[in-house]
């Protein structure tokens, strides 16, 4: 393994580690099915890369008790896991596989992985106010304020204002002969982006930041250059290496950034924007980082 592979590979078990403790087993219930399903994606071994994003934002921001921030790392990679079950539906992109794995309407059925989802999203706002009455209870007014920001904050950018509505817009667009960049954007902006600039700004949100915009505008660029090397591995990935089925986007005759503006150019606007992210990182911090490392390190991803 490369030194970069081995030091993600301690990054990624230690988010496993914190997410381990979020989404307990319930054997011998009446909902005991919905709970496997939602533990069959959740546990399935993605990326993480938000829940980690999360976590170095909050350290980057010299975030001390990283007990704060862990709920909501489990949140937010508990909604995204939702928008991925609901995204693979044959209501929506249709795919088969996903993290590696069978979609969980293939593994388990299509009544289960819609609840699954919804029992993904509303596990995570639980596990947030779980989190919130503890602050409460210890009378901490200071945490709670920022604990009250990130979960306005996680509501609005996974919410209509957000992924949902970029997902909308996304399955308005297909088939559509004449779709913008400008629409494309949007989409990638909302689906995408959105969720990448929560797992930002909720690290410097809990961190105790005051100004979130410079980190609004990174997780914009990193979340749009996310999407468009998502375009490309559709196109030219390999599906063993991404675990998803590549030719998804032809099948659904999506618009995608590889349709609009070719392979090249593609290539070159989502290496220009992660550069830009490092630059606005560096004045943030001139410091050495993980963070950018990370961020770096996506431009050439091929999973
Ligand atoms: C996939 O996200 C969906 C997109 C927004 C492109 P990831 O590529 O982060 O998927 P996992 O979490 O690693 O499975
Ligand atoms: C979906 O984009 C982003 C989500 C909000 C789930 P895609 O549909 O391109 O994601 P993949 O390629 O299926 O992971
Ligand atoms: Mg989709
Ligand atoms: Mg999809
Ligand atoms: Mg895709």
């Amino acid at each position: 393994m490369s030194n970069w592979n081995e030091e993600m590979k301690l990054h990624v078990d230690e988010i496993e580690e914190i997410l381990a403790e979020f989404l307990p087993e319930q054997k011998g219930v009446y909902y005991e099915r919905v709970i496997d399903a939602m533990r069959y994606s959740f546990y399935a071994g993605g990326k993480r890369l938000r829940p980690m994003m999360m976590l170095e934002s909050f350290r980057m921001f010299g975030g001390k008790d990283e007990s704060t921030v862990k709920p909501y790392m489990a949140a937010l990679e508990m909604i995204h896991t939702y928008s991925l079950i609901h995204d693979d539906l044959p209501a929506m992109d249709n795919d088969d596989y996903r993290r590696g794995r069978l979609t969980n309407h293939k593994q388990f059925d299509e009544a289960t992985a819609i609840l699954a989802g919804d029992g993904l999203l509303n596990f995570a706002f639980e596990t947030v106010s779980n989190a919130m009455m503890k602050s409460v209870e210890a009378g901490d007014c200071d945490l709670l304020k920022r604990q009250t920001k990130a979960l306005q904050v996680l509501g609005r950018k996974a919410g209509v204002f957000g992924m949902i509505g970029g997902q909308v817009a996304d399955i308005e667009a297909e088939k559509k002969e004449d779709a913008t960049k400008e629409e494309l954007l949007f989409i990638h902006e909302n689906k995408t982006a959105a969720l990448i600039q929560a797992a930002l700004t909720i690290g410097a949100i809990l961190a105790g930041a005051d100004d979130i915009s410079k980190t609004e505008k990174i997780g914009y660029n990193v979340g749009v250059a996310f999407q468009i090397q998502d375009d490309i591995l559709d196109k030219i990935g390999d599906e063993a290496l991404l675990g998803k089925p590549v030719g998804s986007d032809e099948k659904n005759e999506k618009t995608t950034y590889v349709t609009l503006e070719g392979l090249d150019k593609a290539q070159a606007d989502q290496k220009q924007l992660s550069e830009e992210a490092i630059a606005m990182l560096n004045e943030i911090t001139d410091e050495k980082v993980f963070l950018k490392d990370l961020i770096g390190s996506l431009v050439n991803r091929d999973k």
